[in-house]
C-alpha cells in the first residue's frame, strides 16, 4: 500500500505527526478528485480563540458541541468487510496504538469538557486482550454513557456479562446478510450468519439494550435483504439500522451506483411492513427511526450520510487507534494526541488540545460535490 505522507504540526509547540495522507490515486474515479474544502486545513494547529478555550467545552466555528467520542481502540479485525478492508490490509504496529491507560486519560479529559458518550469502536474491538480494563477504566474516570460497536463474532455471555460488569451500558452489532453465502461474501469470513444473531440473542438476554444492529446494503452484494433484516428488528425488538455506503473503503471501490440509498431502502421494507416515522430522534441523532404500523415490535433507523448529509447538527469527534483525533470521519487531517500523551503533556494541555482540534472542524463532508476526495485512512482505521 502507498501513501503519501505529509507533515503536519501543532503550532504552540511543535508537535509533528505523520499522517499517511492520500494514497496515489490507482485509476481516475469519483474518489481521486481532489477535495478543495479540505485542502484550506493549515500545517499547523492554531490555537481556537481564547473565549472558546476559556469556555471548557468543545465547540467549532460553526456554532456546533461535541458530545459524543469514538474511540478506535484497535485497528485489527477479523473480517474483511468488502466496504470497509480490503483482504491484505495492513495493520499497525501495537506500540504506535494507544495503551488502555492512554484511552482511558482521553476519555476523561473529554468528560472534562462536556462528552456525554463513549463509543468503542474498531476495527473490532472485542479484540483487544484489555478490552475489559479500557472499559472498566473509563467507567472509573467518567460518568459517560459506554457503548461498544462489533461485528458480532466474538461474543459469548461470559464476556458480555464481565464488560457489562465492567460498565459497558449498550451495544451495537454489524450484521448484513442473513444468507451464509452473502455473509461469506460480504465479510470475507468464513463465520455463519447464526453466530451472529446468537451474539444479538445474548445481548438482549444480558440487558446490552436498547440494542442497534447496523447493516450497510451494497448493490450486487447484499442489496436485496433489506426486508430480512428488517425482520431481525420485528424478531429481537430491536433496532436495525441501513447505513449507506460510504466512500470510506480501503480499497477505494466506493461508486455512487453502488449505495443504496435509505430512501430506496425504505420504500423496499415498506412494500413489506408499513412504517411510521418516530419523530422523535435526537437533533444530534444519525439515523432517522421508523416503527412498525402494525404494531410488531423493533424500529428501522436509515443513516444517510450521503444522499442527506447530517453534518448541521454533529456532535461527534473521533479518536483513532493510533492516537490521532479527526475531527470528521471524512477529514483528510487529523491531529497527534499520541505525541503530547508521550511526551507528558498535562490534562490542561489535552484539554486545549481537544478544544483546538474541534474548532478545526469543517461544516461538512462535501460528498456529494465531484471535487471530493476520499479520506486516506478506512472506517476501520478512524473509528466508525
Ligand atoms: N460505509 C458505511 N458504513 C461503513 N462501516 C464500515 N465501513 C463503512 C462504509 N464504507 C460501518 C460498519 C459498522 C460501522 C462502524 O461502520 O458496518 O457498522
Ligand atoms: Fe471489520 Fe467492521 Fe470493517 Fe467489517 S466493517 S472489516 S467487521 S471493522
Amino acid at each position: 500500500m502507498q501513501f503519501n505522507v505529509r507533515e503536519v504540526e501543532y503550532a504552540s509547540d511543535a508537535l509533528a505527526v505523520s499522517l499517511p495522507q492520500l494514497r496515489a490515486p490507482s485509476v481516475a474515479s469519483n474518489a481521486s478528485v481532489g477535495n478543495r474544502m479540505q485542502e484550506s486545513i493549515p500545517a499547523h494547529l492554531p490555537a481556537a480563540p481564547a473565549h472558546i478555550r476559556a469556555g471548557r467545552r468543545m465547540m467549532d466555528s460553526h456554532g456546533r458541541t461535541i458530545l459524543d467520542l469514538r474511540i478506535s481502540i484497535t485497528d485489527r479485525c477479523n473480517f474483511r468487510c468488502v466496504y470497509c478492508m480490503e483482504p491484505d490490509v495492513q495493520f499497525q504496529p501495537r506500540e504506535n496504538l494507544l495503551t488502555p491507560s492512554e484511552i482511558i486519560r482521553m476519555a476523561s479529559v473529554a468528560q472534562s469538557l462536556g462528552v456525554r458518550k463513549i463509543r468503542l469502536t474498531g476495527g473490532e474491538p472485542t479484540l483487544h486482550p484489555q478490552l475489559t480494563e479500557i472499559i472498566s477504566g473509563i467507567r472509573a474516570a467518567t460518568d459517560v454513557e459506554i457503548a461498544m460497536i462489533s461485528n458480532g463474532s466474538l461474543l459469548t455471555r461470559e464476556k458480555l456479562r464481565s464488560w457489562k460488569r465492567a460498565g459497558l451500558d449498550r451495544m451495537t452489532i454489524s450484521i448484513d446478510s442473513v444468507r451464509p453465502d452473502r455473509f461469506a461474501r460480504v465479510t470475507r469470513s468464513t463465520l455463519m450468519p447464526e453466530a451472529v444473531i446468537a451474539g444479538i440473542e445474548m445481548c438482549v438476554a444480558e440487558g446490552l439494550t436498547p440494542l442497534k444492529l447496523n447493516a450497510v446494503l451494497v448493490r450486487g452484494q447484499n442489496h436485496d435483504e433489506a426486508v430480512e433484516l428488517a425482520r431481525l428488528a420485528r424478531r429481537f425488538g430491536v433496532e436495525m439500522r441501513f447505513i449507506e455506503y460510504m466512500p470510506l473503503d480501503s480499497a477505494r471501490a466506493w461508486d455512487r451506483s453502488l449505495m443504496v440509498t435509505a430512501q430506496e431502502t425504505r420504500r423496499t421494507i415498506e412494500a413489506v411492513f408499513a412504517l411510521t416515522p418516530t419523530n422523535t430522534d435526537d437533533r444530534h441523532s444519525t439515523a432517522r427511526t421508523y416503527v412498525f404500523a402494525d404494531g410488531a415490535p423493533g424500529r428501522i433507523g436509515f443513516i444517510a450520510p450521503v444522499s442527506n448529509p447530517f453534518c448541521g447538527a454533529c456532535s461527534r469527534l473521533r479518536l483513532t487507534a493510533d492516537g490521532n483525533v479527526r475531527p470528521c470521519l471524512f477529514s483528510a487531517t487529523e491531529w497527534s494526541a499520541m505525541k503530547l500523551l508521550r511526551k507528558g503533556a498535562s490534562d490542561s494541555e489535552l484539554a486545549n488540545f481537544f478544544i483546538d482540534v474541534t474548532w478545526t472542524k469543517l461544516a461538512g463532508h462535501n460528498i456529494a460535490s465531484p471535487e471530493f476526495v476520499q479520506p486516506a485512512r478506512p472506517m476501520s482505521a478512524v473509528g466508525g
